[in-house]
């Protein structure tokens, strides 16, 4: 099974991309076919500093490495060095109409948080129809907000293919029910754009400063607490077995259970669980020429794939 996923290098990466997306996408290099890129032309929706963007492609791939992506496993790129992506979206633009991504939330979203309504952030599900169809992917791993973003492809390649026969695999999403979203500090989803995110690699300082202000409720020590509304314990509970979130939720429960001392205990908690991660990032931050030679192997992979599609879809519709 092929399996494909992409994330925008927009910023550094945090616990809602870890648990939503990254954790998933290094385990399934073992069993299957990966294919696993940094989506920077969908970055430049929003990132318009262009030293910023190629700053921050190269630290979303040394994040990826350090986390465990294996690049001889997998195939590993950055999105626009394989200029198929780019054709495709065109021919595919017009298989859709203006309704669909007009409904689209993120864009909603995104035109109500300020960011101006230029015509990428409007066609930005087509091209990432592009990037999942361009690759034959079978399996899509992604949060819940991108749901509707699969929708949207999965419509796509069935009128295509509609009109010119079987010419695109027509990928599932699979999104994980129990980390669909992981709460930012102030309780909203973990976002890049919210200012709420617990970044992965960050500096003991900062990530106190972080957990400590993740927002509770105003219950003294010896009250019971409720877990599940719990901003602390939904975190804190990405890290434990279940049987440890269990006992977790029963030490809520009790009550004699102290925000402040959850905090520590999840403060340490993420601290180890990303130390054995963090040397390794270390020396890519380093040696950023072998992250380069890493993603132009890896882009040169995916062309091969990506040309064999194209060969096709050309054919198909003339040019
Ligand atoms: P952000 O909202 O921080 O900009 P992205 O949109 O770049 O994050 O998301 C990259 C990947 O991480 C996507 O698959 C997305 O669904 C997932 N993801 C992002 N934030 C969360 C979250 N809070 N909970 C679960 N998954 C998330
Ligand atoms: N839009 C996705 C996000 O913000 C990133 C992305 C771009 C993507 N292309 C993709 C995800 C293709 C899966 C498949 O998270």
């Amino acid at each position: 099974m092929r399996i494909l996923s992409g994330i925008q290098p927009s910023g550094a990466f945090h616990l809602g991309n870890y648990f939503g997306m990254m954790r998933k996408m290094i385990e399934y290099q073992e069993q299957h076919e990966l294919f696993c890129f940094m989506a920077n032309l969908h970055a430049m929706t929003t990132v318009k500093d262009g030293e910023l963007l190629a700053k921050q492609t190269l630290d979303a791939a040394t994040t990826f490495l350090a986390l465990g992506l294996n690049p001889e496993k997998s195939t590993f790129w950055v999105q626009s060095e394989v200029k198929e992506v780019t054709l495709l979206t065109w021919i595919l633009s017009n298989y859709i109409s203006i309704g669909l991504l007009e409904r689209c939330h993120s864009y909603k979203d995104k035109i109500s948080r300020g960011f101006s309504p230029n015509a990428g952030l409007f066609t930005y599900p087509i091209l990432m129809a592009a990037d999942i169809l361009l690759f034959q992917s079978d399996r899509v791993p992604v949060g819940k907000d991108q749901k509707q973003h699969l929708e949207v492809t999965r419509e796509i390649a069935i009128r295509f293919n509609n009109q010119h026969g079987q010419v695109f695999t027509i990928p599932e999403p699979e999104i994980n029910e129990e980390v669909a979203v992981v709460p930012g500090i102030d309780g909203q989803k973990m976002s890049k754009s919210y200012n709420n995110t617990i970044e992965i690699f960050i500096d003991k300082k900062q990530l106190k400063k972080k957990v400590m202000s993740i927002v509770t409720d105003s219950k003294t020590l010896d009250e019971p607490k409720n877990p599940d509304n719990c901003n602390v314990f939904k975190l804190y509970s990405l890290f434990l077995s279940k049987d440890d979130s269990e006992a977790l939720r029963q030490r809520y429960l009790q009550g004699g259970l102290g925000y402040g001392d959850v905090k520590k205990e999840l403060l340490e908690t993420i601290w180890n669980y990303f130390e054995p991660y963090r040397e390794k990032k270390r020396a890519l931050d380093e040696d950023s020429e072998s992250v380069k030679k890493i993603l132009e192997i890896g882009a040169e992979k995916a062309r091969a794939v990506a040309v064999q599609t194209m060969k096709e879809v050309c054919r198909k519709v003339g040019v």
